[in-house]
């Protein structure tokens, strides 16, 4: 379920603004997506250029594209912490509101390592384009679920009030599978007025290996727009 539109070149510029916060030394949070590809990208090129950093990917796809740039890699249960991570998102709230950088997360189906490691760094820095920002969150919510428990948690999830749909795999018979071997879950709930509350059932229910709703882990939100970019601080 990814997100479609959002121009190249604004996810080009969010994701090497991105790359820009990346220290000498760094362990960083290496996000999954088309726009965390960028800043992935312009990581590798630092460290052609000498930068001393060791990335966490957040999926097979971030790991693999890591590795095709050089960026060298290690695992959360070998560092002390993680200094940055970037990451991509579906949906971003930009408004007044108390859930001002509340994000729905997992197009790729990525979100349950993407949560470990963004909420495991100090920093944890957004990149999306404009097409990502919202007053409301109100895309499904990806749930990663166990492969044994898929009914019986959408059925869970109905009396939440939302509307699963189990995700179905391109160019393979079936449902998607993630990284870690379960099933996904888009669950829509229309407009989602308190994030916060939601996400806390979703974690509650049995079968739940983890949800899409990042509530209060951003630190900031880099814009990439036609000429620039727009930084969002929370
Ligand atoms: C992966 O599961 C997602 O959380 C991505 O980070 C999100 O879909 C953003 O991807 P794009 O940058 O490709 O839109």
């Amino acid at each position: 379920m990814k997100t479609e539109g959002g121009s190249t070149a604004a996810k080009r510029r969010a994701g090497e603004r991105a790359a820009e916060a990346v220290e000498d030394g760094f362990v960083v949070g290496l996000g999954t997506g088309s726009t965390t590809a960028h800043a992935i990208r312009a990581i590798g090129r630092a460290v052609d250029d000498g930068l001393a950093v060791r990335g966490i990917p957040t999926s097979f796809q971030s790991r693999q594209l890591a590795l095709e740039v050089g960026i060298p890699l290690t695992d959360l249960d070998a560092v002390d912490g993680v200094d940055l991570a970037i990451d991509g998102a579906d949906q971003v709230v930009d408004g007044e509101t108390g859930a001002h950088g509340a994000l729905i997360k997992g197009g790729g189906a990525a979100h349950a390592r993407e949560k470990l490691v963004d909420t495991a760094a100090d920093r944890f820095v957004v990149v999306a384009d404009p097409s990502k920002l919202t007053d409301r969150l109100e895309r499904p919510v990806p749930v990663e679920v166990l492969p044994d428990a898929h009914t019986v948690t959408a059925d869970r999830i109905e009396e939440l009030g939302g509307d699963p749909t189990l995700r179905d795999a391109e160019r393979k018979d079936g449902p998607v599978v993630t990284d870690n071997g379960n099933l996904v879950l888009d669950c829509a709930f229309g407009p989602i007025d308190d994030p916060d509350e939601l996400a806390t059932r979703l974690s509650r229910l049995p079968g739940v290996v983890e949800h899409g709703l990042f509530v209060g882990v951003a630190d900031a939100t880099y814009v990439g727009t036609d000429d620039g970019v727009e930084v969002r601080r929370y």
